[in-house]
């Protein structure tokens, strides 16, 4: 048994305590993690994730590094365990996304499956009982983005198209007929705190998968996520169009540029309106229009993204996730969409994602 190690009765113990621990303090909305994933300690040291079988194996030194806990699920605890003893200037978002974008020379292990071109996309799915038959299908009916592997942002209103929560997500950007495609189950659906349907503001949601995402291991990084509030950027909509508001029911992913336009501009187009929309379009919102007015497919789908891309230096390209589907009057009128801007949301993600809760 290493240093370190604890017995088996202390391990009884220490489980009783779990469960007590879980029970009492237990915090859906924080309690999110998976093994080495990214975390921020109580000082805001980044670190990941670690079983108590590494930390047993670590020396005193890295372990007086970790710090801060999760639940993993109601049995796993998680220590966040940093690499050193310094806030870093870089917040912990574009940490995540420098490194899932550093160029790797070779793949250590993993099938290559299918490249698509947004493996970032996912499409939420409910689980729809047939009354005739009583056979259960999944039906796909909103879009969503992977920021981390274990996370897909998406519109709240999208939780309010049934009355049952998503079930599972399907990641990969995969045309939803592909049969190369699979599923991930969902372990938790956290809204944002101020959404309240059918209002449209704070129109955001993220989803925790039981089971993290890899794809393709040299195309299936996550999105990042846009930390700059300004608003004129030329933009990419994906989707499946498979929601209210976009016309088109396909099960291919579409594209459609977009270009991101003032809110005072996109407000001419949307009466303040006391029911849902009661401020007019605010910050915390980001319109996008197509310029052309040709296309006859519509501005993606309710919970997926509009993304910007961009290549840096020494690192994979990046699509940044600029905002999240949110609504819109048509398709192919000229008139914009709006979308939940990103960057108003960063705090509530990270603290959502990688925020540990002390014991
Ligand atoms: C860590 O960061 C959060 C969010 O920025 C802040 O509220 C908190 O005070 C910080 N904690 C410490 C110990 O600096
Ligand atoms: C908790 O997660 C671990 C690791 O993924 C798994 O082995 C275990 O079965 C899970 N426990 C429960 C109760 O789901
Ligand atoms: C239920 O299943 C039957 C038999 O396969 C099918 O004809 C029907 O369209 C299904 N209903 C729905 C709502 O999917
Ligand atoms: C319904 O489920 C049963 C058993 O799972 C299966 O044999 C049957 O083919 C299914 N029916 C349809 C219409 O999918
Ligand atoms: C998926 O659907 C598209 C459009 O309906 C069709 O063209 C394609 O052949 C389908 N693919 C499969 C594998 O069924
Ligand atoms: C968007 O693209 C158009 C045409 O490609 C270009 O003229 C314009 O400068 C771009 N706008 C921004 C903000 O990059
Ligand atoms: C859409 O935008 C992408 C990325 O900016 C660009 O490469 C592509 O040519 C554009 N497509 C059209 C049809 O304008
Ligand atoms: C982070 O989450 C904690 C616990 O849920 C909450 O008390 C705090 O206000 C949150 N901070 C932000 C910036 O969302």
């Amino acid at each position: 048994m290493g240093p370190g190690r604890i017995n088996k009765h202390q391990l009884f113990y220490a489980a009783i305590l779990t469960v007590l621990a879980i029970s009492v303090f237990y915090d859906r909305s924080v309690n999110a993690c998976y093994e080495y994933q990214f975390c921020l300690t109580p000082l805001n040291y980044s670190g990941r994730y670690m079983k108590d079988e590494t930390y047993g194996d670590m020396p005193d030194k890295a372990k007086m590094l970790c710090d801060g806990f999760c639940h993993h699920n109601s049995t796993l605890r998680l220590r966040c365990c940093a690499s050193d003893a310094t806030v870093k200037l870089e917040r912990i978002s574009e940490q995540v996304c420098r490194y899932n974008h550093l160029i790797r020379g070779f793949v250590i292990f993993g099938e290559i499956a299918k490249d698509n071109e947004f493996p970032f996309m996912a499409a939420l799915g409910w689980r729809i009982k047939n009354e005739t038959t009583g056979n259960t299908t999944i039906v796909y009916k909103c879009g969503g983005t992977i920021y981390d592997r274990g996370y897909v942002i998406t519109a709240a209103h999208c939780l309010y198209h049934s009355s049952d929560l998503p079930v599972v997500v399907r990641p990969g950007g995969f045309a939803l007929n592909d049969t190369e495609a699979w599923d991930l189950e969902i372990e938790e659906v956290i809204e944002h705190p101020n959404y309240e349907y059918p209002n449209v503001y704070n129109d955001i949601a993220i989803i925790r998968l039981k089971t993290i995402f890899y794809g393709n291991p040299f195309h299936d990084q996550p999105a990042c996520l846009y930390d700059d509030p300004s608003s004129a950027h030329n933009v990419t909509a994906i989707g499946y169009g498979n929601t209210q508001f976009a016309g088109v029911s396909s099960p291919l992913l579409m594209k459609t540029n977009l270009s991101t336009i003032g809110n005072n501009e996109c407000q001419l187009h949307y009466e303040p309106d006391s029911d849902v929309l009661s401020d007019g379009i605010i910050s915390t919102q980001i319109c996008a229009k197509d310029h052309e007015k040709l296309r006859d497919t519509c501005q993606g789908d309710s919970g997926g993204p509009i993304i910007k891309f961009i290549k840096p230096k020494d690192l994979n390209p990046m699509s940044l996730v600029v905002g999240i589907t949110s609504f819109g009057i048509g398709c192919g009128t000229g008139m914009p969409s709006v979308y939940t801007r990103i960057s108003e949301y960063i705090d509530w993600i990270e603290n959502v994602t990688y925020r540990t809760v002390p014991i």
